[in-house]
């Protein structure tokens, strides 16, 4: 038994050491719990990752952080926290969705299902010609994917920085909206200024809560977007767009 123990605690040591952090070790401890440690050690072996840098953001239930891959790619790593986790809200998301027709009871079997369903939702996403950040890898409560940005730094949200082409800008996301719709039958659901980076033009991220359209919300969710959005470009001096004609429009076809 005690072996096993030793042989935990190189593991952890292991992947302690190729999490690179300004902060002691207690800061590295309160983040990276046993068994995210043990995730990101198996990574590191299997040659997924190579080191963990700076952190890029710290949410509410998910901190990401910047990696780098064996080759030297950036990649982003997102892991959610397991004692932070709002579960009630994630529910009403995974219920309804036929690829998890069986909701876990068990508060971690909840977060593999949530990381999971985030890596389908990037891929099929991904695979119907959206930009978002390709899905790379997920295990457990950790999902990696492409960098959206250069030498680990973030590209901007669009809360961060305007679109320089606001109105250009605005039929880029309007156009991924109806092709996540009508092509990867997928809505995002949380689709804002927040959630989308600017990187030669709009990327979409944040894709956890995106449920497909046989959910009993998708309309609501579909509609609650397209008003982010068209209020979000409000703020510009570019023709203005109603709502209620900008939803049969994408409904319709218009913006393929
Ligand atoms: N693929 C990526 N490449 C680079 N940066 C990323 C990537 N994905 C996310 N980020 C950064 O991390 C932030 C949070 O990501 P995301 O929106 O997916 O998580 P979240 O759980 O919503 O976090 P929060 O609770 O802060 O909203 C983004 O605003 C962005 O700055
Ligand atoms: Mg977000």
């Amino acid at each position: 038994m005690s072996d096993k123990l030793d042989r935990l605690e190189e593991r952890l040591d292991k992947a302690r050491m190729r999490i690179k952090r300004s902060e002691d070790r207690q800061v590295i401890e309160s983040v990276f719990d046993t068994k995210t440690l043990l995730m990101l050690y198996q990574m590191f072996n299997k040659q997924i990752l190579e080191e963990v840098n700076g952190v890029i953001s710290t949410g509410k239930e998910a901190n990401v952080y910047w990696a780098v891959q064996p080759d030297g790619t950036d990649v982003a790593v997102k892991i959610y926290r397991i004692a932070t986790f709002n579960f009630k809200r994630i529910t009403l998301y995974l219920e309804g969705d036929p690829r998890f027709s069986r909701i876990p009871r068990a508060r971690s079997g909840l977060i593999t299902a949530w990381a999971s369903k985030e890596f389908k939702n990037l891929q099929r996403a991904h695979n119907a010609g959206v930009r978002v950040p390709q899905p790379i890898h997920v295990q457990r409560n950790l999902l990696v994917m492409e960098f959206i940005g250069e030498d680990g730094l973030p590209a901007p949200t669009m809360h961060q920085q305007k679109p320089e082409k606001p109105e250009q800008a605005r039929t880029t996301i309007l156009k991924a909206v109806s092709t996540l719709y009508h092509d990867a039958h997928l809505v995002h659901a949380d689709l804002s200024e927040y959630n989308i980076m600017l990187w030669d033009g709009p990327v979409l991220i944040d894709m956890s809560q995106a449920v497909v359209l046989d959910h009993p919300h998708s309309e609501m969710f579909f509609e609650r977007d397209l008003r982010n959005i068209l209020s979000y470009f409000e703020r510009f001096d570019i023709p203005y767009l109603d709502l209620d004609e900008t939803i049969a429009a994408i409904r319709g076809g218009a913006y393929k």
